[in-house]
């Protein structure tokens, strides 16, 4: 339980802090005190280690003064002010005890407790109840009213939600829950209803939590004080008697939490508030998906076998390794040293990543090395390195509290970002202006208290037409800033690329008819971006001495494009050409997919770098790793993953390393990765489930959830936070572990005994992370790189503040060339995929949770005059077609989706998504464009043929795996 003094870090101070910078002087109880101007008398007294009562207050929240239980007394004022709303003033003396506010906070407790349960002992808050912690803080012994009177005690419990409940019999109406989800999550799911004694919380309108807006972030649960909003395994299990600080393995946001856990079960994720990425805030996968880490389904034992039509057989980690090291050498002496290869992990940590790159180039001896990057913010790397020098995000989340307008383009936050997309909402609610750039009709253009200014519904494939319209209003309408252009960038670029959007072809009215939006309201877009008003002449904040921060957000919507990289370099000229780079509130920021995207290609994933994305051609870094890891790199890039599917395909590579990535699923045109596999010799798979790349793999290798690491992930903003081990590895090995012993076991020595080692060797040999350490991080909380001599000890929080990381800003020509994939009479609409909250990428690890009662199928998207044409009603089974393959999925007829274009999520095997993306991709990476693909969508009777050969081969699969447990049982017990 927390006394009032307690000065632990999540100690809640009772109100937000103030950010001013003027202090201010007063006493408190005798003691004189400091504290920013704005800080209420409450958290001054806080601060200072003077505890005060409180219910209402909480400092995740604004002040609302419902309670009357902080009351204090100050001189020279009349009454009892309620000390979380009355703000310090210099001079200010203030009583926080005294037998007046005894006896008034007395009164008010027994008020509470007067209709509350009086069940403490058996409530499964006991020890966590702010409720009862002020109880005993004012000394409340007795209730003079009895607690006969009338009372709420019999109000129903809402089981709706799979994750809390919500238990109206306990509430105390302190609107914590109301003001969480406004102000913390931005969804007004809640609202008090009623007045006086019939007060009370209700979800929607009087609904269900589960039927109404709400989205499962647990924001109102955390700010809860009682146990009326509690969590479901808090209320099964108890509580939870330590915690260990983490970082969620979700998406690139990576929010801290607390694992809370009793033993070496987890009770519950919380929130971390110094968890820099999120400030004690998290979406439902963070907070309640985690229940994938003890499921069933867990394989937990290695296993292998000879071909992927038989069964298999469990193994011991020694036999599983030696055969795979064994068949490994065995194909490079038959077919050469680059016949095998290794793909990285962005959900493993930044030290399991690094080992299986090092692996392949030291161990394989090649550089036949990729990760999943590939398939998603490659021309990030691309585009920002060829413009900025470097391949990385150029802001802090909290940067976005600064922006006066923030464009974003094919990103849709509030389903895939979702913490991000709260901070977001706030800005937005306190003024910032909003473009999006989307296909769809995303939850962003308009929500609770957040309506876009301008929303320019492109064609899928679009985005560097649309691009390259607002650079040329900027440019022929004189919105740039040339001072900043004339200071930080190449000025020959900047000369031939003004040229050249400035031509009447790039113009909005010229990309009309191509991308479908009206010309006038790309030049209302762009003058915004440019000068915070729509009209582009009035400069508001001119007159404050600076023009607008313009913020640009961007995701797989731009990058997932044949010229996703041409896109990328039209977001940054942009940002360029406005000045709009190198301080807060503005900046280019790619929203990173996976947890560790950021950090598995900062690793060297890449085929063609070394960690911190330095060409392998290049001798002199080369050579040095030459020198630490003891071999000779070879000097010529590796194979790209989807080289490494048609080397397969044509006989020359024959063997794979996989380690926590579903390439089966998740890469485009299912049936050629299939095939490929099936064409290799020796497929290796690392997960924690038999996913669908393991189904064709020969040897399985028990992976490891992140509760179960010791290490590193880098998130969207290059912040470096640890991960930390909360049980043992259920298999009892660790992925780094893993990969050590299959390099040993190849003859090439790795010798690390804990990951901290791995952070030691990557500092040592990458000039951008030399100072980072285990120890830094744990003192610090996070850092971000570039973190070494030359920059702060926590490293760089915004990039590019005096000069490019290159030198000069680059502008680049992003000459528009349409997508192969374009609609004809046999495919005449478009299909885009995209994300939804609940579920994560491939679905492994939230299909196997309660979030799929949010969603638990695939469906197409389609615009009702589409649907119409093709007799299609809602609900309806519909095929679609491409060149590439064909799906079937049930209709979902809605206008978020404009004529000519459908949409679907990949989140489930079935379904099929990536049997119609085709293998069109980025000039520049092999990116895939798996948001363009022309399809043909027609009513239909029965699943695709694909999938009804899915469905007998998953069967097989599973019931090889099935018979390896029942062999092994067998074995064991002799029967
Ligand atoms: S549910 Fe909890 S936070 Fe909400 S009003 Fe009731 S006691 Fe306060
Ligand atoms: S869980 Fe989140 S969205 Fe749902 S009511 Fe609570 S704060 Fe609002
Ligand atoms: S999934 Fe992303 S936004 Fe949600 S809790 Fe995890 S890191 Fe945060
Ligand atoms: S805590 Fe101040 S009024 Fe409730």
């Amino acid at each position: 339980m927390l006394s009032l003094n307690d000065t632990h870090p999540d100690h809640d101070r009772g109100t937000p802090a103030s950010e001013s910078t003027q202090t201010v002087s007063l006493t408190i109880d005798g003691v004189q005190v400091s504290a920013p101007a704005g800080t209420s008398v409450m958290r001054a007294a806080i601060d200072a280690g003077i505890p005060v009562p409180k219910l209402c207050a909480t400092d995740s929240l604004e002040p609302f003064g419902s309670c009357r239980l902080c009351l204090v007394e100050i001189d020279g004022r009349r009454g009892t002010p309620a000390s979380c709303t009355t703000p310090v003033e210099a001079g200010m003396s203030v009583r926080t005890q005294s037998p007046r506010l005894a006896k008034l906070r007395k009164g008010v407790m027994e008020l509470y407790i007067s209709d509350h349960p009086l069940d403490c002992l058996t409530c499964g808050a006991n020890g966590d109840c702010e409720l009862q912690d002020m109880a005993g803080a004012v000394g409340l012994r007795e209730v003079r009213y009895g607690y006969a009177g009338k009372n709420h005690l019999d109000a129903p419990k809402d089981t709706s939600n799979p994750y809390f409940t919500f238990d109206a019999s306990k509430c105390i109406v302190c609107n914590r829950c109301v003001r969480a989800c406004e102000e913390t999550q931005g969804t007004f799911a809640l609202t008090i209803s009623g007045r006086g004694f019939e007060s009370h919380v209700s979800a929607g309108m009087d609904e269900p939590f589960m039927q109404s807006e709400c989205v499962s972030c647990g924001a109102c649960v955390s700010a809860c004080p009682t146990a009326t909003l509690q969590e479901n395994t808090v209320i099964a299990l108890g509580m939870p008697t330590r915690s260990v600080t983490t970082t969620c393995a979700y998406c690139g946001v990576g929010c801290g939490f607390k694992a809370e856990v009793r033993g070496e079960e987890v009770i519950r994720m919380t929130p971390w508030k110094d968890g820099k990425a999120n400030e004690g805030h998290s979406c439902v996968k963070g907070r309640f998906a985690w229940g994938y880490a003890t499921h069933p389904d867990r394989v937990t034992k290695p296993m292998i076998r000879a071909k992927i039509t038989e069964p298999w057989r469990e193994v011991s980690w020694d036999e599983a390794i030696a055969h795979a090291a064994s068949e490994f050498k065995r194909l490079q002496a038959s077919f050469g040293v680059n016949s095998i290869g290794g793909i990285t992990s962005s959900r493993c940590t930044n030290e399991e990543t690094y080992l299986v790159q090092k692996l392949v180039r030291a161990a394989f001896g090649n550089n036949n090395v990729d990760t999943c990057a590939r398939v998603c913010h490659s021309p990030t790397g691309y585009g920002l390195g060829q413009t900025y020098g470097t391949s990385a995000g150029t802001q802090t989340f909290k940067s976005v509290a600064k922006a006066d307008v923030i464009l974003v383009i094919g990103a849709n936050p509030s389903e895939a970002h979702p913490v991000f997309a709260s901070r977001m909402k706030r800005r937005l609610r306190q003024g910032a202006r909003l473009i999006v750039i989307d296909p769809r009709r995303i939850e962003l253009v308009a929500t609770a208290h957040v309506k876009a200014d301008f929303h320019l519904q492109l064609r899928p494939g679009t985005n560097v037409a649309i691009l390259t319209a607002l650079a040329h209003v900027v440019v022929t309408e004189g919105l740039d800033d040339a001072a900043y252009t004339a200071e930080r960038c190449d000025d020959k670029s900047v000369a031939q690329w003004r040229e050249f959007v400035a031509r009447p072809e790039n113009s909005p009215e010229a990309f009309e008819a191509e991308t479908g939006v009206p010309a006038a309201l790309v030049r209302g877009a762009a003058r915004l971006y440019a000068t915070g008003r729509a009209d582009g002449t009035a400069q508001t904040l001119a007159a404050a001495g600076r023009r607008p921060n313009g913020a640009i957000y961007y995701g797989l919507g731009v990058t997932e494009h044949s010229q996703g990289s041409t896109a990328v370099i039209g977001i940054a000229n942009l940002a360029m050409i406005t000045g709009n780079v190198g301080r807060e509130g503005v900046g280019v920021n790619p929203l990173r997919g996976q947890n560790n995207v950021q950090g598995s290609c900062d690793m060297g994933s890449f085929p063609h770098e070394l960690p911190g994305y330095r060409h392998i051609g290049g001798d002199a870094v080369r050579h040095q790793f030459d020198q630490a890891w003891g071999v000779t790199l070879q000097s010529e890039p590796g194979l790209r993953i989807p080289n490494m599917f048609d080397a397969a395909l044509h006989g020359q590579f024959k063997g794979l390393y996989c380690q926590g990535e579903d390439i089966v699923q998740s890469d485009p045109d299912t049936q050629h990765v299939a095939s490929a596999l099936k064409a290799m010799e020796c497929v290796v798979v690392q997960d924690i489930f038999l996913n669908e790349t393991a189904k064709y793999a020969h040897v399985f290798l028990p992976g490891s959830s992140f509760l179960e690491k010791d290490g590193t992930f880098t998130n969207a903003e290059r912040r470096i936070s640890r991960v930390r081990k909360v049980m043992a590895p259920l298999s009892g090995v660790g992925d780094w572990e893993a990969t050590v012993r299959l390099s040993n076991a190849l003859g090439y020595p790795m010798a690390y005994t804990h990951p901290e080692q791995v952070m030691q060797e990557i500092a040592a040999l990458t000039p951008t992370f030399a100072g980072v350490t285990y120890e830094k991080i744990d003192r610090l909380g996070s850092v971000q790189w570039p973190c070494n001599d030359a920059t702060d000890e926590a490293g760089t929080a915004i990039m590019h503040v005096d000069h490019f990381v290159r030198g000069k800003g680059r502008f680049l020509i992003t000459q528009y060339v349409p997508s192969d994939e374009k609609v004809t009479r046999k495919f005449p609409l478009l299909l885009t995929t995209g994300r939804i909250l609940s579920q994560y990428n491939v679905g492994a690890q939230t299909r196997r949770t309660f979030n799929s009662q949010w969603h638990d199928e695939d469906r197409l998207e389609i615009h009702p005059h589409d649907a119409l044409d093709r007799g299609i009603r809602h609900g309806d089974w519909v095929g679609i077609t491409s060149r590439a393959g064909e799906t079937v999925l049930r209709a979902d007829v809605t206008e978020r989706v404009q004529p000519g274009v459908v949409y679907t999520t990949f989140h489930f095997p079935e379904s099929g998504a990536n049997v119609i993306t085709t293998d069109s991709s980025d000039w520049a990476t092999n990116c895939p464009e798996y948001k363009v693909t022309a399809v043909q969508v027609m009513p239909v009777a029965q699943p695709s043929s694909w999938q009804r050969a899915y469905k007998d081969f998953d069967e097989d699969q599973r019931r090889f795996l099935a018979d390896a447990r029942l062999g092994a049982a067998a074995a064991v017990t002799g029967k």
